[in-house]
């Protein structure tokens, strides 16, 4: 897929996988030769902001029109194909913008099994007006008469409208039509092939040699160890910091499922004294996550130098991060996570990312064909610095304790409410308030314990969850019950913006 910077172009490429079919999203200035030699079964040129007259607009390698690999444009990839080959594309006064009915004019193998009139979602300014020699219409709407068109002897095609959002009816049936029907996908892209390949892949690159990696107890990690581990074996080292900040449990169950279940050399450095004390009196939020992050390294060095030298180190890097850092062009590190500042102390040759072209589903879906349990692969985000970023002002043994009971409260209840896919994440965090309270035949002054639950798809933006008012109710109920130091209990109904999903 050739990226022209529209909105929904991570969601065009989930779709296709989704179809079983591997998709890339490369930079628009690959050139015809670039592609060439990558060699794809078809390309996909995406929507993005620009209009193809305005200045500095991203072009195309017209070349990449002749190779004989199928093509499909869609939004302004439609429109630049028009425009490249010699069509006419003109701005509109206003922009068609939502729900629109279109029919198919002439069938072609696009439309297999769609039928004439369906509705699609569209979202332009500029439309196409005539089309390059060769090419016809195949669809209109009453106000955009091209809204489909293609060059059926070429296999090269273009819609206006976006067929990978939900409101496009048979928008995956389109897209499934153009993979399958134009460009003869086999549909082999399976997280069961991937697994099967990119283990033999890890065998060949690891061989008997060494390789360490750094254990969160996130998803991301916990399954590219998994992985690497059906290659590597015991020649894997993973080395988990327990600083004390998880949420509760955590730490026992990473030594339960990984080293005493499947059987890998898991290091866990016991290092929450030194945490403690390296937070003691700061309360600056800011402060506290160099601190984390500095102490993470520090002990992980520690654990590296006692291991030795190694060959590899494996990162979780997924796509989006390959993305987000340099569009397709290369990733090495996760900048947000505490493990950024690994690769400097730890004496390797090569770092291994073997989840770097993967989504975050299809992780998950990697952690379950792995045969990793539920509450691995479905773990909702925590941040590198975990519970020391959800106590307000300074982090003290007490307080971690009265946050790790509320929180595990919440999270069971969330749990008994089978919201937990629903909810991206939820978590208790504990106030610098103390309020009045009444409890049993005592007053009391304790603390406000906030519960935020949120939804979300990327944490870039993220709507507060409408959780029903009995399970609040419930783990309020919990909270000022069983939890020391806690009594009173408020739900955070802001969304971000202007929040943020944390409160530090
Ligand atoms: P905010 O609070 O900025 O969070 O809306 C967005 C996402 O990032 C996570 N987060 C962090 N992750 N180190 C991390 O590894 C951090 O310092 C950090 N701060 C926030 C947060 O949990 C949410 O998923």
């Amino acid at each position: 897929m050739l990226d022209f910077g529209g909105q929904y172009n991570q969601l065009i490429a989930r779709r296709v996988r989704d179809l079983k079919v591997y998709c890339d999203l490369k930079p628009c200035d690959m050139t015809a030769a670039e592609v060439e030699k990558y060699a794809p079964i078809g390309i996909i040129f995406t929507g993005g902001p620009n209009s193809v007259y305005g200045e500095g607009a991203p072009r195309i390698d017209r070349r990449i029109l002749q190779l004989g690999i199928p093509v499909l444009g869609i939004c302004y990839g439609a429109q630049l194909i028009a425009h490249t080959l010699g069509g006419e594309v003109e701005h509109a006064e206003t922009s068609e913008y939502g729900k629109r009915e279109f029919t198919f004019i002439k069938r072609s193998p696009l439309s297999e099994n769609i039928p004439e009139a369906s509705v699609c979602w569209m979202s332009h300014t500029d439309r196409v007006v005539s089309l390059p020699a060769g090419f016809e219409v195949l669809a209109a709407t009453p106000s955009c008469p091209v809204t489909a068109f293609g060059n059926l002897a070429k296999c090269v095609y273009g819609v206006q409208f976006h067929p990978e959002v939900v409101h496009t009816e048979y928008g995956n049936r389109l897209l499934e039509n153009f993979l399958y029907r134009v460009c003869g996908a086999k549909g082999d892209w399976t997280m069961a092939n991937f697994v099967s390949e990119q283990v033999a892949r890890l065998k060949e690159k690891i061989g008997d040699k060494k390789v360490l990696c750094a254990m969160s107890g996130g998803v991301d990690s916990a399954v590219a160890a998994t992985l690497v581990h059906r290659a590597a074996g015991k020649n894997l080292t993973c080395v988990f910091v327990d600083h004390g900040l998880h949420r509760k449990n955590e730490p026992e169950e990473v030594v339960s499922v990984f080293r005493d279940g499947l059987g890998m050399n898991l290091v866990k450095a016991d290092a929450q004294e030194r945490f403690l004390s390296a937070l003691a009196g700061v309360s600056d939020p800011e402060k506290k996550r160099k601190i984390i992050g500095a102490e993470f390294i520090k002990v992980f060095e520690e654990e590296a130098k006692r291991i030795g030298a190694v060959d590899f180190l494996v990162q979780g890097t997924i796509y989006p991060d390959v993305i987000e850092s340099g569009k397709g062009k290369s990733a090495v590190i996760k900048s947000h996570h505490n493990v950024g500042g690994l690769p400097d102390v730890v004496d390797f040759k090569e770092i291994v990312e073997p989840l770097r072209d993967l989504f975050k589903d299809e992780v998950r879906r990697v952690g379950i064909e792995l045969g990793l349990a539920d509450s691995i692969v479905w773990r909702q985000p925590c941040p590198g610095p975990a519970l020391a970023i959800r106590i307000m002002g300074e982090v003290t043994r007490e307080k971690l304790v009265t946050l790790r009971d509320a929180d595990a409260i919440f999270r069971e209840e969330i749990a008994r409410a089978g919201l937990e896919r629903d909810i991206w994440q939820y978590f208790a965090v504990i106030t610098d308030s103390k309020t009045v309270g009444v409890q049993g035949d005592f007053r009391t002054y304790e603390n406000v314990i906030a519960l935020r639950a949120v939804t979300s798809v990327d944490a870039m933006t993220a709507d507060w969850a409408r959780i029903p008012y009995e399970v609040l109710e419930r783990v309020s109920t919990r909270i000022t019950n069983e939890v020391k130091h806690a009594n009173r209990v408020v739900y955070d109904i802001t969304s971000k913006p202007p929040a943020t999903i944390e409160w530090e």
